[in-house]
């Protein structure tokens, strides 16, 4: 894409943002709705601070937008529940960013020749930072929606088609033994995608599709949450402790019947739509009910770049494995994107939902959040 094309890109991803805080009433801008999510109007803040940070501070030295607000929107300087009281007025909020975007907009398109020559823009790599990064915050803000329609959805509904339970029966790609590439390229790539990996996998059979509401409703009729023997026993512990039985996003109705609630409000649970709201718990219980494994992400990946999986893209798709550094590794253009989150207790995803943008939406990025996570729009795959 050439240079003008990324910044009009990145033009979209700001409007996002923007058009989410503009719609929020005033509560819904500056409340927490979930403690691992922070107020929506936060957000915005934080990512107009994130493109003055590089490109004014970090290009050029000049902090004199950054330097004041670094506390707020500087994720280990304000706890979650801070951010909420420290946020300007929304209207102040908005016109301060909508100013700001579009100054950065400009900058960009006009950028001195001394700038161009900076190393953080070679192939103009701090543009698609910016749009990625805009892009992984506008599906936090969705989250954020969500959980609030949930807090709010007091009185059950009930569905026009109740979802029916299905036998699991997944349609398998098999996939040889050999040496695959895993791995993406600057000046898309995050630091935690390279430098490209040689993954050597054996055989493996993997499902087409991610496992599908009625599937997941079938563990549920089977015991799934009740019975011990298929959970781990942090995952066990977390269930018990938390009265877990369902997914986060499911509701039940007076009779029994389940359906969902997104920001939109309820719905009916499709027949064939990926489960979606599932903790990486619940998918590693699923999928021993099923006699089946979690891919390692190098699984996950091989198999999408032959093009052997469906319905990528749908669900964030939980991997076997702990979010890890490859080879090579080196953290860029910050230490904090990637580098505290390798601790062993982050698990990887693959794929992308329904509500991520397509600017990150590619075989090789990589999703990471602790176990236990559910508000997000996470489901799973079966490997065999
Ligand atoms: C990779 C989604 C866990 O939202 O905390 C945004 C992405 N990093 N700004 C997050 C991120 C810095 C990150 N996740
Ligand atoms: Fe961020």
């Amino acid at each position: 894409m050439s240079t003008d094309a990324l910044i009009t890109e990145l033009g979209h991803a700001q409007a996002l943002l923007v058009a989410l805080v503009e719609d929020a009433d005033p509560a819904t801008f500056r409340n927490q709705y979930h403690p691992d999510l922070s107020p929506l109007g936060w957000h915005l803040g934080h990512c107009v601070y994130t493109e003055c940070l590089w490109l004014h501070e970090k290009l050029r030295g000049d902090d004199s937008v950054t330097s004041p607000i670094a506390d707020l929107y500087t994720p280990p300087r304000t706890p979650k529940p801070e951010r909420g009281k420290r946020l300007p007025p929304q209207p102040a909020l908005l016109a301060w960013a909508t100013e700001l975007q579009a100054f950065n907009l400009h900058y960009l398109r006009n950028l001195r020749p001394q700038w161009q020559e900076h190393p953080l823009l070679e192939d103009d790599y701090l543009i698609h930072f910016l749009i990625q990064h805009n892009s992984q915050h506008y599906e936090t803000m969705l989250m954020i929606l969500n959980q609030k329609a949930l807090h709010e959805h007091d009185t059950p509904d009930t569905p026009h088609q109740p979802l029916q339970a299905s036998v699991l029966q997944p349609e398998l790609a098999d996939i040889p033994a050999g040496h695959y590439r895993v791995g993406g390229r600057k000046p898309v790539a995050y630091d935690n995608e390279v430098p490209p990996q040689q993954a050597d996998l054996g055989p493996f059979s993997i499902s087409r599709t991610p496992v599908s509401n009625t599937e997941y409703l079938a563990f549920m009729e089977d015991g799934g949450y009740r019975r011990q023997e298929l959970w781990d026993e942090e995952g066990w512990r977390w269930q018990q402790a938390h009265g877990i039985s369902s997914p986060d996003h499911w509701r039940q109705a007076d009779n029994g019947d389940w359906y969902a609630v997104s920001m939109k409000g309820s719905y009916d649970l499709a027949d064939r739509e990926p489960v979606s709201g599932i903790s990486h718990h619940e998918a590693q219980a699923f999928a021993r009910w099923a006699n089946a494994r979690l891919p390692h992400e190098y699984q996950w990946e091989a198999a999408c770049r032959i093009g052997l999986l469906e319905q990528t893209g749908r669900v964030w798709e939980w991997c076997a494995n702990p979010f890890h550094a490859y080879e090579g590794f080196t953290p860029f253009p910050y230490d904090e994107y990637s580098l505290p989150w390798l601790d062993g207790r982050h698990f990887s995803l693959r794929g992308g939902s329904l509500h991520t943008r397509p600017a990150i939406k590619r075989p090789s990025f990589r999703n990471f959040f602790l176990a236990d996570k559910r508000h997000i729009f996470a489901g799973l795959r079966l490997v065999y």
